[in-house]
């Protein structure tokens, strides 16, 4: 699994089970938190068939999993609605703007065809807002006021390392992520025995390390808002069985072999919650379970900095 992760909250927060805590959320990322957004593009990054959503209610709504994703986790009890199809008064408790494929660089994941880049995902807040002016008919200063009530949760970064830096013809520019053993990574690099690709874990952990430091500059230089950071590298670190989870390094579903992504409508396993990964790239459901609750109510000192989500909508 790879990913970085930054909350931003100003207020409150939320996790299904709980007392909401905040009005609104919105998600940033990639396809650890996209809902929806690459429907309807050009992209060998689409989730929108079967045997994608096979555990979640409404079948393969475009979420890279078996089931339910970290941002559904961190959400309300009915998720808020992915930037593509979001209308009218539905983007009142949030949007999800996520795009599978998408990086920090515009170029990142170019070579699976369209995506929403970290730059359009923001532009495309810019609308939301600007609907909100319209919505609530208010002050601007009332809609900023509400906005800064608002958790804001970013996930990105892992197609900047593996469909960019990673890629035989990267360009140059090393950007960030946390990563763990990829089905597909480990089919590509050899591993000494190591359940990880050593090589890359290291060049993303010196990102990580100095994500830490910006999150303190943030912290200093926008005091209006808290940032967070979630180490995923500690969240999976331990031993997996504990969950129940005993295959870490094969995916559940049938892959197919060009994109790493589940192939259409082949059976996958019935076991889903001893697996880790999905497909070549995506944790199951049960791992995003996990991720989740471990970055809402931190299990280790390590799992997020300053404090986890649970504290920051406290604060
Ligand atoms: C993330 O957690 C691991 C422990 O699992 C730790 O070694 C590493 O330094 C942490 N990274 C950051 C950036 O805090
Ligand atoms: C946080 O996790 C601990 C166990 O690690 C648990 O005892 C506690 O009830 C949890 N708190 C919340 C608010 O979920």
């Amino acid at each position: 699994m790879t990913s970085l992760s930054i909350f931003l909250s100003l207020a409150m927060k939320p996790i299904h089970g709980q007392q909401q805590q905040v009005p609104c959320l919105f998600f940033l990322g990639d396809s650890q938190f996209d809902n929806g957004n690459n429907n309807l593009l050009l992209t060998s990054a689409k989730a929108n068939y079967p045997p994608y959503g096979i555990d979640y209610a409404d079948g393969a709504t475009g979420r890279f999993s078996n089931g339910r994703n970290i941002a559904d986790y961190l959400g309300f009890e009915k998720p808020v609605p992915p930037f593509a199809t979001a209308r009218g008064s539905d983007i009142i408790k949030g949007v999800n703007y996520a795009s599978g494929g998408a990086g920090i660089l515009e170029e990142s994941g170019i070579q699976l065809g369209d995506r929403i880049s970290l730059d359009r995902q923001l532009l495309n807040h810019r609308l939301t807002i600007t609907r909100l002016l319209l919505l609530l008919s208010k002050q601007s200063s009332s809609v900023y006021d509400y906005l800064t009530k608002c958790l804001y949760a970013v996930n990105m970064g892992s197609n900047d390392y593996i469909n960019n830096y990673l890629m035989p013809h990267f360009t140059q520019l090393v950007v960030y992520t946390h990563q763990t053993g990829l089905p597909q990574e480990l089919a590509m690099y050899p591993t000494n025995g190591s359940p990880c690709v050593d090589f890359i874990n290291n060049d993303v952990e010196l990102f990580n390390d100095r994500l830490k430091s910006l999150i303190d500059s943030l912290n200093t230089d926008l005091p209006n808002a808290q940032f967070i950071y979630i180490n995923i590298t500690s969240i999976s670190s331990g031993d997996p069985s504990v969950i129940g989870i005993r295959v870490v390094n094969a995916p559940c579903c049938v892959v197919s072999r060009r994109t790493g992504q589940c192939a259409p409508n082949q059976v996958p396993c019935s076991n889903r919650n001893e697996y880790a990964f999905w497909d070549n790239f995506h944790p199951t459901e049960i791992l995003n379970h996990v991720t989740a609750s471990r970055a809402y109510n931190a299990t280790e000192p390590t799992d997020a900095y300053p404090v986890d989500i649970r504290r920051l909508v406290q604060q």
